[in-house]
């Protein structure tokens, strides 16, 4: 039986969340509840603890559970946290990391999805730092049920009032299929630069931060996926539950790949291989007085074309990415063709403000049949969920 922890704060619309936990009961979920402190001075934990059958979560310190610490313990076995209602309070809480409650503390624990219902009266919705707090955690990768415009209890008409308890249910029963829509399937990311070393203290590489191929990485795995990360060298931390090999040149990086090929349902070549390296590497370091004047660079193996040759499971699906600085889409569009991919990941790095190192990217989505998806401006996990809904798409026409 799925999990979910229904988070309940003191907004005027926590009558509703009786209602919202039912539901999703009727769906076959089992809940568990967290209020809040101010929460509780509106309606009586003990409602929410008989309607759930699981004595409702307040106090950090309260619960003495042996040597379970409760919020790591529950972060585990949650499949989705759903907010609602959650006062603009909380959703601030969040946005900035406060974990000075159970329920803010949760979720700075848990790595599955988050849902967020929001309510409250028009003046706090449209409230400047309310809508940066929302925009900030949509960023982050977090949902929302966003509120209607409707009579509010301060009775007055406007924007604010809690979503509906069928948009909700509707919304998180879907986030809970997304969370094992990739369950049996084998997922092989890489990501980040490659270094050729011209000797041990030099190397030609690129600016690849990795951080794309992390947030793909990390996206398969909240869909259920098991997940190899071929890494080139990066500063980042990869995700919890990945089988992270980590490689240094282009040639360890296609040894590796072609390795892991047998089995896999999905490869995605998101690192910024090098396309060159020198012609030969010193083994010690070569001093500047006998330096040679020039150094020769040869080209390295093309993984893809390779990938095309080798042993693979029936129904692979491969994805590309295409970093260009001009011609985006025509080059993008070769690639794609000439290295046979079901999908190719475009972006233009020439901007400062997208691509290699920043938090955020724009891109376009070529597939197979010529489908062109621009995706706008976002952030890389925002991207790396609509990649990895097309490649849901392609591995279902696939099979
Ligand atoms: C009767 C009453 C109704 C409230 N309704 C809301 C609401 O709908 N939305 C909201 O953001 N705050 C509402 N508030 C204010 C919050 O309760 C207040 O900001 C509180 O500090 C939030 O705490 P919590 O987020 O820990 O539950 C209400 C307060 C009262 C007394």
């Amino acid at each position: 039986m799925k999990k979910i922890v229904l988070g309940v704060t003191s907004s005027i619309s926590i009558y509703k969340a009786c209602e919202i936990l039912r539901r999703f009961q009727d769906n076959g979920i089992q809940v568990q509840v967290i209020m809040t402190r101010n929460a509780t001075r509106l309606i009586s934990p003990q409602l929410f603890s008989a309607l759930s059958g699981c004595k409702t979560l307040v106090d950090l310190f309260g619960e003495d559970d042996g040597d379970r610490i409760a919020h790591v313990s529950l972060a585990e076995e949650a499949s989705l946290l759903v907010v609602a209602p959650a006062t603009a309070n909380i959703i601030a809480k969040f946005a900035s990391g406060v974990a000075d409650d159970f329920l803010s503390t949760f979720y700075t624990s848990v790595r599955c999805r988050v849902l967020i219902a929001p309510a409250m009266n028009e003046a706090m919705y449209l409230h400047p730092q309310t809508q940066a707090n929302i925009r900030k955690l949509r960023g982050l990768g977090v949902e929302f049920v966003l509120p209607e415009k409707g009579y509010l209890a301060c009775k007055e008409e406007g924007w604010g009032r809690l979503a509906t308890p069928n948009e909700i249910i509707e919304r998180g029963m879907e986030l809970l299929r997304k969370s094992e829509s990739l369950r049996r399937k084998r997922i092989v990311v890489t990501a980040g630069p490659t270094r050729e070393p011209l000797d041990p203290v030099r190397f030609l590489s690129n600016r690849s931060s990795g951080k794309m191929g992390y947030e793909l990485a990390a996206e398969a795995l909240r869909r259920g996926g098991e997940v190899v990360l071929i890494s080139g060298p990066t500063a980042l931390i990869p995700p919890a539950k990945a089988t992270v090999i980590n490689v240094q040149t282009a040639a360890e990086m296609a040894r590796e790949v072609y390795k892991n090929l047998p089995g896999t349902d999905v490869l995605v070549m998101a690192a910024a291989v090098s396309d060159f390296r020198f012609e030969s590497a010193a083994p010690q370091k070569i001093k500047k007085s006998n330096a040679p004047a020039k150094v020769g660079i040869v080209r390295t193996e093309d993984i893809l074309t390779g990938v095309r040759r080798k042993k693979r499971k029936k129904g692979l699906v491969v994805v590309g990415f295409a970093a260009e600085t001009e011609d985006v889409r025509r080059n993008a569009l070769a690639k794609l063709r000439e290295k046979e991919l079901e999908l190719i990941v475009a972006n233009d790095v020439s901007s400062r403000e997208t691509g290699f190192e920043s938090d955020f990217n724009q891109v376009l989505l070529i597939d197979k049949r010529g489908v062109v998806t621009d995706t706008g401006r976002l952030t890389k996990r925002e991207i790396s969920r609509l990649i990895m809904d097309k490649i849901e798409d392609l591995l279902e026409r696939k099979n």
